[in-house]
């Protein structure tokens, strides 16, 4: 390869691949409309946050590795100059996994074999320093550098013990033993020669065969460890809890600079309309056309476009979908309501209940509640 033409492979600007093509099942059925990166969160599409974010750390380009309903991306994102990005767009006819993802998504990029280009999952909202993590990358020389975070519950993540020196020793996914509390919270560095050597076109896990394979095979693997904000939204109550710490201010977004009411108690955008005595609180969002009636009480929930509150209903900790409504003194409690669904007068839903779009629940003054 000539000088100039080894140069031309070089991007000039750091790129990122962001993971969207996953099914989003533990959202459903929210999901079944909008892909989990797509969802209204504190106002804009989740995903917002993520570029937004990336845009502020230097990030130049990205490429979304879609899979699950891809054409949405592109309709919200278009080619990314709103963010000041370049946003392309990768895509898998059927889904290949998180490796297989990225390797599929790599053929879009521009960056030389030894620069670091930025991997995340589309679904987590992270406070962390991005820069630390990349110079931790490139003062150690790295395969790849994982950012890590300690949770209280982590089963159900990426188990990452390491050594003294911060060197990953061990990439146990999902294990029901696990050996830390330090977790892979969803956001490498790799080195790009590094991800040519998944292979192609072939369903591939990078948490639970690349990583695995490298630690293996001797490759220097960093965790970067900090305790700044962090969630993966992948959860109902994760989601309501993401959107309403970005509405209070417990995570600042720059895609929410300049917003007006965040931080705030309430996020009421545009055509949102609260009745007089209604109250509003706990980080909650009322989205355009939605409704809170008199006397109601909305504490810590997302309203999507068009959700109707009726008078003195009572929602906690719930995520009502579009053109959903909730009648008169009806109460919803860590539930999630399909789009166009309907709780009738007098009902009760609690504990993680599920209203599947457009389902209509009559009068009954029925308690639906998972408790025994
Ligand atoms: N393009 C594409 N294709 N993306 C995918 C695919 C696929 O086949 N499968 C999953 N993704 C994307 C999802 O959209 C999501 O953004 C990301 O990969 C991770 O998938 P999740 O389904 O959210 O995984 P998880 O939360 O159970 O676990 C992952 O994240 C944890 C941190 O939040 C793992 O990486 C864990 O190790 C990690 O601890
Ligand atoms: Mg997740």
């Amino acid at each position: 390869m000539s000088v100039s033409s080894a140069s031309d492979a070089m991007a000039d600007r750091l790129e990122a691949i962001l993971l969207v093509g996953g099914q989003g099942t533990r959202l459903r059925p929210l999901t079944i409309s909008t892909p989990k990166p797509l969802l209204p969160t504190a106002g804009v599409p989740f995903l917002a946050h993520q570029l937004a974010k990336a845009a502020a750390a230097g990030v130049g380009r990205v490429v979304l590795a879609t899979a699950y309903q891809a054409p949405m991306f592109a309709d919200h994102f278009g080619d990314g100059s709103v963010f000041g990005l370049e946003i392309c767009y990768a895509h898998e006819d059927s889904p290949l996994g998180t490796g297989g993802a990225i390797r599929n998504a790599a053929g879009a990029l521009r960056s030389g074999p030894d620069q670091p280009v930025i991997i995340l999952n589309g679904d987590v909202l992270s406070g962390h320093d991005l820069s630390a993590q990349l110079d931790i990358h490139a003062k150690h020389d790295a395969a790849v550098t994982l950012h890590l975070v300690e949770v209280d519950d982590p089963a159900r993540f990426g188990c990452v013990p390491t050594d003294v020196d911060g060197r990953v020793t061990a990439f146990l996914e999902k294990t029901p033993v696990p050996v830390t509390n330090r977790i892979n919270a969803g956001c490498y560095v790799f080195r790009r020669n590094v991800i040519e050597a998944i292979p192609a076109g072939v369903v591939t896990s990078v948490e639970r065969e690349t990583f695995p394979a490298l630690i293996r095979s001797g490759a220097v693997v960093m965790g970067y460890a900090e305790s700044a904000y962090w969630l993966d939204v992948g959860t109902p109550e994760a989601f309501v809890q993401g959107s309403c710490d970005l509405v209070l201010g417990c995570l600042a977004s720059p895609a929410l600079a300049g917003s007006p009411g965040v931080p705030g108690q309430a996020l009421l955008l545009p055509g949102a309309v609260v009745e007089a005595g209604a109250r509003v609180g706990g980080g909650t969002v009322v989205s355009a056309g939605a409704v809170v009636g008199a006397g109601a009480v909305v504490e810590a929930s997302v309203l999507f476009e068009g959700a109707r509150v009726g008078p003195g209903a009572s929602v906690h900790r719930s995520v009502l979908g579009r053109d959903s409504s909730i009648a008169a003194g009806a109460v919803v409690d860590g539930a999630v309501i399909g789009d166009c669904a309907v709780v009738g007068e007098g009902n009760e839903l609690r504990n993680g209940i599920r209203l599947w779009p457009g389902v209509e629940l009559g009068p009954t003054a029925v308690r639906f509640s998972t408790d025994a």
